[in-house]
């Protein structure tokens, strides 16, 4: 009886049959590689866009994502222009808060926090919840751990994020807010992706930008982004357009929810 198959003895049936079965699993693999839409293995739909780069604006960084020119992000040095003192009347902030339908257990990320001017006035009204507190630029939060601290705010937790991530965990927010941030995002695609896995199923994305379309806003065109724009780079990162709530003076209040 032979134990084993030397080379050049003619194949038994048996080894034949297991050389058929590996064959067609192989066949049934490749066939499931082709059909599985590459977003199953938990790559983003617009992981295929790619950056561009040309010069462009004096306040661009010469970077391009589909079709818009990303911006400088604004300096720390920039604080006093953001708690300016018109700053309401401007821009209507009592609208925008309100915008929000804060309940008071909400979870909240203010991403690109800057110095907390939004922060604190949203976490007044998520008494019970949490607000946290995202920026990449440690003076920023630091301004904001020391409000924290002089009035012993027990709801604000600041967060250093990176270029590409927020930081937060999956499913740990059901707010986002992000004003007059996410046109300066070095890396918009990573950072939609961030978001929607920090962002609960139901959650909510403010995306708050000056109007582009709106040449009597006095803010420098690369500063501010179009409907169009914004809905074209979020509906790629797996966002839909819930309404955009037009009272504001400046900018755009539009609220993007997951898509299912
Ligand atoms: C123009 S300021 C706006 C600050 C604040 N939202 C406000 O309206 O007062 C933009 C802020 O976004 C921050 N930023 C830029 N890119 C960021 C990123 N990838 N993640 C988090 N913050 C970012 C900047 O450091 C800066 O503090």
């Amino acid at each position: 009886m032979k134990t084993h198959i030397k080379t050049g003895d003619p194949m038994s049936p048996l080894v034949i049959n297991i050389i058929i079965f590996y064959f067609n699993i192989m066949k049934k693999l490749i066939f499931l590689l082709m059909i599985i839409p590459l977003g199953s293995f938990g790559q983003s739909p617009n992981s295929d866009i790619k950056y561009t780069y040309k010069k462009g604006d004096v306040n661009g960084i010469g970077k391009w994502y589909m079709g818009r020119e990303i911006s400088r992000v604004m300096g720390f040095q920039g604080i006093g222009w953001l708690e300016r003192s018109e700053r309401e009347k401007e821009e209507n902030v009592s609208n925008l808060i309100q915008n929000m339908r804060i309940e008071s257990n909400d979870k909240i990320a203010d991403i690109g926090s800057g110095s907390g001017y939004h922060v604190f006035r949203v976490a007044e009204l998520a008494k019970n919840g949490m607000v946290y507190a995202v920026d990449i630029q440690t003076e920023m939060l630091e301004v904001i751990d020391s409000k924290i601290k002089s009035n012993k705010i027990k709801n604000v937790k600041t967060i250093l994020g990176s270029e590409k991530s927020i930081e937060l965990p999956n499913n740990s927010v059901n707010k986002i807010l992000m004003v007059d941030v996410y046109h300066e995002f070095n890396f918009p695609k990573e950072m939609i992706l961030s978001i929607k896995n920090a962002l609960k199923p139901d959650g909510e994305l403010f995306l708050v930008e000056y109007r582009g379309e709106d040449p009597s806003v006095p803010i420098k065109r690369i500063h501010k982004m179009s409907e169009k724009q914004a809905v074209k780079e979020m509906e790629l990162g797996g966002f839909t357009l819930k309404e955009n709530i037009s009272n504001l003076p400046w900018q755009h209040f539009m609220v993007y929810i997951k898509n299912k």
